[in-house]
């Protein structure tokens, strides 16, 4: 069985998050895809990184993925400007549940300003772990075109 990739990528804000969620990515057993930035220090533009995502995601490299940003305002709103991404910014296990259940979003965004180390790591499981559930919502995310 191969390993699945999973995209990750942040601005300078979501730096020290996203090392800690790519280590949690490989003791789940998943392969983390690093789009960037490399470090804390250099301010970057979480556009740039949004679009990453989307390219990667859309490239067939990865199914899912992970942004983080200050806020995780700012990078949704950019990976949402790209078709085929369906990025939820969640703050608790619930709505990263929910994102997977019923919008069947492929990439989870994190604000890490506002969310600490243990509720990002179990928005992450959990994001990873819920499939769609289909049924009703299937029409709905078909009309997000
Ligand atoms: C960077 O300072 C900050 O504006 C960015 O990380 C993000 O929070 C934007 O939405």
């Amino acid at each position: 069985m191969t390993t699945q990739k999973i995209a990750i990528a942040s601005d300078h804000a979501g730096f020290e998050l996203k090392q800690s969620l790519i280590e949690e990515l490989r003791g789940l057993g998943y392969e983390p895809v690093d789009l960037g930035t490399d470090n804390a220090m250099t301010s970057v533009d979480y556009p740039d990184f949004g679009a990453a995502m989307a390219k990667t995601i859309a490239g067939g490299t990865c199914e899912k993925g992970v942004l983080i940003c200050g806020t995780g305002i700012g990078i949704s709103i950019a990976a949402n400007r790209h078709s085929g991404v369906r990025a939820a910014l969640c703050h608790d296990e619930t709505s990263a549940r929910l994102s997977r259940e019923h919008n069947d979003a492929n990439v989870l965004a994190l604000g890490a300003r506002l969310v600490g180390d243990v509720v990002a790591k179990e928005c992450l499981k959990t994001f990873l772990a819920t499939p769609f559930a289909g049924d009703r919502h299937m029409r709905r995310v078909a009309k997000l075109g």
